[in-house]
């Protein structure tokens, strides 16, 4: 049970647990229709190739086995697209997220890629999944947890809803580890990435919020306890772009 004066971080702010989802929230109502077009700007599409590792990684099946993948804070739906056009015709994909605005989208670029019969979108709570035990094969959360007020709540609800045998697969900002590369990577986030925000969706807060929450994540080996914490086996992470992204991995055993 939260007691009532129990903080958390919003960016760089301390907030009650109890807020910080409403502000994320406000933050992704706000940018919703033109979040994919920052991600190319802020990332300089490089997001795409994080994505195209972390599905290479979930290597779902090519053949017509039914295969079920959960995508959770899944937004526009860009990991469970890039799932489906790579897998057989067994595969399904859910995805999950708090936001109706992000779901809006990509419900529509579902339709716009006639993925819509294979790729549905459902709202709902990374911290409170509002499905069955053991329901899916896999479950990819990309860029969405450091999001979650209470990470070891959706490691818990990951690790219960995926079938023994099933992997788990968590893309996330991380630490940049290069000499050099660190001070050019936080110049381009705290003076280019805000002021970049507010020409294209006019919102330059949220994008502070984004980057400031990057900083507040946890380091890999940290986030890797939590996920041994909540149950998984095999727990490790791949650093890529000089530590900008990790991809951590576990195993429901
Ligand atoms: C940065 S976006 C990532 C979207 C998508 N996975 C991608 O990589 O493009 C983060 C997403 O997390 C969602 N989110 C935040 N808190 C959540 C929660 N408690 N449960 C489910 N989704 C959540 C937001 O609504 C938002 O769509």
């Amino acid at each position: 049970m939260d007691r009532p004066d129990q903080t958390t971080h919003f960016g760089f702010r301390d907030v009650p647990l109890d807020d910080k989802q409403t502000l994320v929230n406000d933050v992704f109502h706000s940018v919703a229709s033109r979040y994919d077009l920052m991600n190319d700007l802020m990332s300089v599409g490089l997001h795409r190739v994080w994505k195209d590792l972390m599905v290479t990684a979930l290597n779902p099946p090519r053949a017509d086995a039914p295969f079920a993948l959960l995508d959770v804070a899944g937004g526009t739906g860009d990991i469970s697209f890039r799932a489906a056009k790579a897998a057989g015709s067994g595969f399904k994909a859910v995805v999950c997220d708090i936001n109706s605005d992000m779901l809006g989208v990509g419900r529509e670029r579902a339709v716009v890629r006639h993925l819509d019969d294979r790729v549905s979108f459902v709202e709902g709570n990374a911290e409170k999944l509002d499905f069955a035990d053991g329901a899916f094969d896999a479950y990819t959360i990309a860029f969405g947890i450091r999001n979650v007020p209470r990470i070891d709540l959706a490691l818990s609800e990951a690790f219960r809803v995926l079938k023994p045998g099933s992997r788990f697969l968590c893309l996330e900002f991380s630490s940049v580890d290069v000499p050099g590369l660190d001070r050019i990577y936080d110049l381009f986030s705290f003076k280019v990435i805000p002021p970049l925000g507010r020409a294209v969706t006019g919102d330059a807060e949220s994008y502070r919020y984004l980057v400031e929450s990057i900083r507040k994540f946890p380091k890999p080996g940290i986030f890797a306890e939590m996920m041994r914490t909540a149950g998984f086996s095999r727990v490790g992470w791949q650093s890529l772009s000089g530590g900008i992204v990790a991809l951590h991995s576990g195993w429901r055993l």
